[in-house]
């Protein structure tokens, strides 16, 4: 028996920002009733496969899912729940848009069964608001806040930071606020340049001036880490903060080497059947998605198995992210152990701690993670 969470992705966006890689799209109009159908089958076909799994959480992630109609929201919770048995404290996040969010629509998600939502705020100072792209003012994101936390128990949001021009002086007002805000947990992303973004365009062309140096990126993060931790908040991944019990389940599964569906297109799972786990990826683009399931039956594409050292590297991957750092003995029983010498070099520069049976990044160590984790894999 295996808890395990379903992530289910809506990929349609009102507009597209210019930093966003993620697979979200922009359409004149979305045939509800196709997608509705498509996504119910492939949430049944999933679940045949995985009987015995425990549902622990529910993400409904983007794209923009407030944009979704509510009533399939709660079609598919509902499905979900009658597939699979829960645990009793199912935690049902939505990621929502300030420009799409109106009260009643969210009391109809709240009916539905979702009971946490994310926010995308990214700035709180209008002027950086559009050079994000977004098409919301910092008035109208609080106001959409005010209304998720008057009908939500948790609500969390996403906040953009090392962005263009960006002083230490205006990132420590803008977190404040965000801080006074009352919220059970943030999440506090540095920009970074995607590549075949419009953002990413622009800085080939050298075009996208006032980027923060790698020094001053760092100071940033500082600043955040200081701010965060002095306000309650633990840094429970790098770039997740929360008040004592308030971490994002859903996160979690994805960073302790839990199991996880990937629903909808584009989205990746962890399956793990009888003995073997299963990498799983879906058809990226959504009307090809939606084909493929009408005519056979599956979105998914190629699947495929993790050997014991792929699930211990990508332990590994994922594990230091997490403040509570990785289990030595989880990644033995993976058979692959870190060698010891880079433990103990790593551990002598500050970056990484030693405890009895895990190592964890220091916050030293975590702005640098990449380099740590070259270190520890070759
Ligand atoms: C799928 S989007 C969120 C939901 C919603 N569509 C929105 O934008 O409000 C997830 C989050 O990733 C972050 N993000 C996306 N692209 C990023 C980038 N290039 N650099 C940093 N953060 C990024 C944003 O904070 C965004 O809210
Ligand atoms: S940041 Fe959010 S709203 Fe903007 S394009 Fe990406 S998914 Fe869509």
């Amino acid at each position: 028996m295996r808890h395990f969470g379903l992530y289910i992705h809506w990929p349609f966006c009102a507009a597209k920002c210019p930093y966003c890689d993620f697979n979200s799209h922009v359409r004149a109009s979305i045939d509800g009733q196709r997608w509705e159908k498509a996504l119910r089958a492939e949430l049944a076909r999933v679940a045949t496969e995985t009987p015995n799994h425990i549902l622990s959480s529910i993400f409904f992630g983007g794209g923009t899912p407030s944009l979704m109609d509510p009533e399939l929201v709660a079609n598919l919770i509902s499905d979900a729940k009658r597939f699979w048995r829960s645990t009793n404290d199912l935690e049902i996040t939505l990621e929502a848009n300030p420009t799409s969010i109106e009260a009643g629509k969210f009391q109809a998600f709240r009916d539905g069964g979702v009971n946490r939502v994310s926010m995308g705020v990214q700035a709180l100072n209008d002027q950086d608001l559009k050079k994000l792209g977004r098409l919301h003012s910092v008035d109208e994101a609080l106001k959409g806040l005010e209304i998720a936390q008057t009908t939500f128990d948790r609500v969390s949001i996403d906040l953009i930071y090392a962005r263009q021009d960006q002083s230490e002086i205006d990132w420590r007002s803008e977190l404040s606020r965000a801080l006074s805000l009352n919220l059970d947990h943030l999440s506090l992303y540095q920009l970074t340049i995607e590549h075949g973004t419009a953002f990413g365009d622009r800085y080939a062309r050298g075009l996208l001036k006032g980027l923060p140096s790698e020094d001053r990126a760092i100071e940033l993060w500082d600043i955040t880490q200081e701010m965060t931790t002095a306000a309650g908040y633990e840094a429970y991944e790098v770039s997740n903060h929360a008040k004592p019990g308030s971490a994002s389940r859903h996160n979690l599964v994805y960073w302790s080497g839990g199991d996880w569906a990937g629903i909808g297109p584009g989205a990746h799972g962890r399956l793990t059947i009888g003995d073997r786990k299963f990498a799983t990826q879906t058809e990226l683009h959504p009307e090809t998605w939606l084909d493929m399931i009408e005519t056979n039956g599956s979105g998914e594409l190629e699947r495929i198995q993790l050997s014991k050292l792929d699930q211990a590297e990508e332990l590994l991957l994922m594990g230091l992210r997490l403040s509570t750092g990785v289990c030595l003995s989880k990644l033995a029983g993976l058979g692959w152990a870190p060698p010891e010498t880079r433990i103990d070099e790593l551990a002598e520069l500050g970056l990484i701690q030693r405890n009895a049976d895990s190592i964890r990044a220091t916050t030293q160590g975590r702005p640098l993670l990449n380099a740590v984790l070259e270190r520890l894999l070759t």
